[in-house]
Order: structure tokens, then sequence, then C-alpha cells
């Protein structure tokens, strides 16, 4: 049995990773692909501790070093219990964020440095990197739009995180970083227009991962 395939999905709060996870779900199923779908920061039960600090304690003071080391410590658990055991009996995996968050969001955003927190997160991850990563592009005053949409109409978006209060500067510093990281690993990571509608940007998806699971 050969190794399984790493898929990360990344991007803004909104820009639909959610929503093209759950179709991709339903597709994997009709082709009789087993995978595991997880997320970052929470996969694990130290994960889900981690991310309640993280994400849904925004009165809790922060540092951006410490909010580095905090997802890499999620980060390092995930993928030591979870993601390369997986991998190695073959399983394909899915992750909803991985480490080109850390590098965008506390790499760039934060100004933590794009290089440390790439060292800390190969240590994290012992070296893996997904074999592929899509990134949904969207401009951060729609995606904003989207999750303000979501919270209003069926209370499915979480509540509030520490990012989610960050001005509309952060969130295009943000975007940049990640199409930055883009065009610096073309062969990994593939943008796609995220502003599309959610059956057109599942095909392109479904024709990326088809190209590495079929
Ligand atoms: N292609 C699309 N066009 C319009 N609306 C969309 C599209 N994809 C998703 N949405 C809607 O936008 C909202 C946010 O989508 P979703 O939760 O999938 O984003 P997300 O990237 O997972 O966000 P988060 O990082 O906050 O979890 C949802 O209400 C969803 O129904
Ligand atoms: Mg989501």
């Amino acid at each position: 049995m050969g190794r399984g395939r790493l898929i990360s999905f990344e991007g803004l709060d909104g820009s639909g990773k959610t929503t093209q996870l759950d179709m991709l779900e339903r597709w994997l199923s009709t082709q009789h692909i087993s995978y595991i779908r997880t997320r970052e920061p929470g996969g694990t039960s130290l994960g889900v501790e981690i991310r309640q600090l993280l994400l849904n304690r925004p009165e809790l003071a922060i540092t951006p070093l410490a909010e580095t080391f905090l997802f890499q410590a999620d980060r390092a658990q995930h993928f030591a219990q979870l993601i390369l055991p997986a991998l190695a009996r073959g399983t394909l995996v899915i992750t909803d964020r991985c480490f080109d968050s850390s590098i965008a969001y506390q790499g760039v955003g934060r100004g933590v440095g794009a290089t440390l927190v790439e060292q800390l997160s190969l240590l994290a991850t012992q070296g893996y990197q997904p074999d592929l990563t899509i990134l949904f592009d969207l401009d951060p005053v729609q995606a904003r739009v989207r999750t303000d949409v979501a919270q209003r109409t069926d209370g499915s978006g979480e509540q509030q995180s520490r990012f989610d209060v960050e001005a509309e500067q952060f969130h295009h510093t943000v975007r940049q970083a990640f199409l930055d990281l883009a065009s610096n690993h073309p062969a990994r990571i593939k943008v796609l227009d995220a502003s599309q509608s959610p059956e057109v940007v599942h095909q392109e998806i479904i024709a990326l991962v088809g190209q590495l699971v079929l």
C-alpha cells in the first residue's frame, strides 16, 4: 500500500472551505474513496482544547508569539496522533486549514515572520507538507458579508473569533500572504476563485483532487 495523500483547504473565514469540504465528502463517497476529514486547530482532543483558547476566548490576552506556539502545539499533536499514522496506512486525509494559515495569519498578519513560522510548522509536521493545497481566494469584504449572513440567518457560523474582530486591513494582508505563498509554491498550492458559485468551485476542486486520488 502506498502512502496516503494529504490535502489542505486554505483561505479566509467565509471563503467557503467548510461548504466545499461537505461537497467533496459526498463526491468521495460516490467514488468509494475512504478518507479522514479533519481540521486545524482542533483535530485531536488536545486540539479541541487549544481551539477553544485560540478562537472562543477573545477576552484572553495572547501575544503573537504565544498564539503561534499554540497553533504549533495543536499541529504537532495533530500530525503525530492523527495525520501521519493515517497517511502511513495509505488513507487520504483532508484538512480544513493547515500550516499555510499559520504562515499567513501569524507569520505575516501578526508580524511574527513568515520564515520563522514556516520553520516551526515543519518541526510540528515532522517535515511533512500537504500533497495538494487548495487556496480559496476571496475579497475579505465579500468573505465578511458571507459570514455575517450565515450568523444572522441560521446561526451556522461559529461565534466571532479572535480573527473576526481584526480590522479589514488585517484580512487584506492575510489574503495577500496566502497569494504570495501560492506563487512561491505553485506545484503544491492551487488558487481557486472562491467568488464563483458553490457548484463551479466544486467542479474545480474535483478536477484537482481527482488528479491525486483517482
Ligand atoms: N461559492 C459560494 N457563494 C456564495 N456563498 C457561499 C459560497 N460558498 C459558501 N458560501 C456561504 O458563505 C458562508 C461561509 O462559508 P463557509 O462556512 O463554507 O466558509 P469557511 O471558509 O468554512 O469559513 P470559516 O473559516 O469561518 O469556517 C456560508 O453561509 C456559506 O453557505
Ligand atoms: Mg469553516
